[in-house]
C-alpha cells in the first residue's frame, strides 16, 4: 500500500467542505471536527489501491475514496449517540455529540452522507471518472450502505442487544453493517478505472473477508485492548450485551476467524491479475491491528 496516499486522501477529504463562515457553520465545523479526527482512511486506501491495480489514475478514484470516508464517518458519528451505542469517545477524541450536542451530531451524518453523493454526481466528478463509472459508484454506494447495507446492519446490531443471537444472525449482522463498505470501497476502486465485472466481484469478495476479519478484530479489541490505544471505549459491547462473534465462541476461536478470513481475502486477490502483493499486506497487518 502506498502510504503517501493517505495525505492525498486527507487533504481532498478536507477540501469539499464548505467555509465554516457560512451561517451554517456550527453544522460545518461538526463535520469537520470528525473528519479530520483522522482515523485509518481503510476504506479510501482500499479505493486507491483496487484503481491502482486496475490501471486506473488516482485522480479519477479520489473523488469515489473521499465519498466512501464521507459515509463511513457518517455511520461512526450515528452509530456513538446515546439512541445507538452511546460512545463518549471517537478517534481519540470526544464523540462529536458530545461537543456539538446530539441534534448537530444527527445533522453533520445526515449532511456527510448526502456530500458523499453530491461529490460522486458532480461534473467535476464525471469529468475525471467518466459518467457511465460515476452512475455505477452512485448505485455501488447508495446500495452497500442503505437499508439492506450499512443501516440494516446497524439495526441488526441493535435488535440484537441482549439476545445472545445465533451465528447466522451475528454473521449477517457483520456482513452488513461493517463488510458492506468495506467491499463498496473495493468495488469502486475498480469501477474508477473501468475494470471488467469479474475484477469487481473478485475485489468483493477481497472486501468482504477482510470486513468479517475487520469486525471480529474489532470486537476483540473491545474487550483487550485500552481507550487510550484504541481511541474509543473499550467494553463497550459488554455494557450493552452487544450479540458479537467473541461473545458466541470466545476470544481465541476469534482471533482464529480473523485468520480464516485474511486468508480467504488474499485468496479472493489471486483472481485478479497484476501485483496484489500490497492489498495481502494490508490484509495481513488489518489482522494484526491494534487500534
Ligand atoms: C470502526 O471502523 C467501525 C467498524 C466498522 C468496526 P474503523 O476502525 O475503520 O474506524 P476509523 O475510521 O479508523 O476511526
Ligand atoms: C459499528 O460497529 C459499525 C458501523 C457501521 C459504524 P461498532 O459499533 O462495533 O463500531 P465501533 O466499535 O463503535 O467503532
Ligand atoms: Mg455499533
Ligand atoms: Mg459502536
Ligand atoms: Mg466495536
Amino acid at each position: 500500500m502506498d502510504k503517501s496516499n493517505l495525505t492525498i486522501i486527507e487533504n481532498a477529504l478536507y477540501g469539499y467542505l464548505p467555509s465554516t463562515d457560512l451561517k451554517e457553520g456550527k453544522l460545518i465545523e461538526a463535520m469537520r471536527y470528525s473528519l479530520e479526527a483522522g482515523g485509518k482512511r481503510v476504506r479510501p486506501m482500499l479505493v486507491l489501491e483496487f484503481n491502482k491495480l486496475c490501471g486506473g489514475k488516482t485522480e479519477a478514484a479520489l473523488p469515489f475514496a473521499c465519498a466512501v470516508e464521507m459515509i463511513h464517518t457518517y455511520s461512526l458519528i450515528h452509530d456513538d449517540l446515546p439512541c445507538m451505542d452511546d460512545d463518549d469517545l471517537r478517534r481519540g477524541k470526544p464523540s462529536n455529540h458530545k461537543v456539538f450536542g446530539e441534534d448537530t451530531a444527527l445533522l453533520a451524518g445526515d449532511a456527510l452522507q448526502t456530500l458523499a453523493f453530491e461529490i460522486l454526481t458532480s461534473d467535476k466528478t464525471a469529468g475525471l471518472a467518466g459518467e457511465r463509472a460515476c452512475r455505477r459508484a452512485v448505485n455501488t454506494l447508495a446500495k452497500y450502505s442503505g437499508c439492506v447495507g450499512m443501516a440494516g446492519g446497524q439495526m441488526i446490531d441493535l435488535e440484537n442487544e441482549d439476545a445472545h443471537a445465533p451465528i447466522e444472525v451475528v454473521e449477517e449482522l457483520i456482513a452488513k453493517k461493517t463488510a458492506c463498505l468495506l467491499q463498496a470501497a473495493c468495488e469502486l476502486g475498480c469501477i474508477a478505472a473501468g475494470a471488467d465485472d469479474e475484477t469487481i466481484a473478485a475485489a468483493s469478495e477481497y472486501g468482504k473477508s477482510i470486513g468479517f476479519a475487520f469486525q471480529i478484530q474489532d470486537d476483540i479489541l473491545d474487550l483487550t485492548s485500552t481507550n487510550e490505544v484504541l481511541g474509543k471505549p473499550v467494553g463497550s459491547d459488554e455494557e450493552k450485551h452487544k450479540s458479537t462473534i467473541v461473545s458466541l465462541v470466545g476470544i481465541d476461536k476469534s482471533r482464529e476467524l480473523v485468520d480464516k478470513y485474511t486468508s480467504q481475502a488474499i485468496a479472493a486477490l489471486h483472481k485478479i491479475g497484476g501485483n496484489t502483493k500490497g492489498l495481502s499486506f494490508y490484509a495481513m497487518d488489518l489482522a494484526k491491528r491494534v487500534r
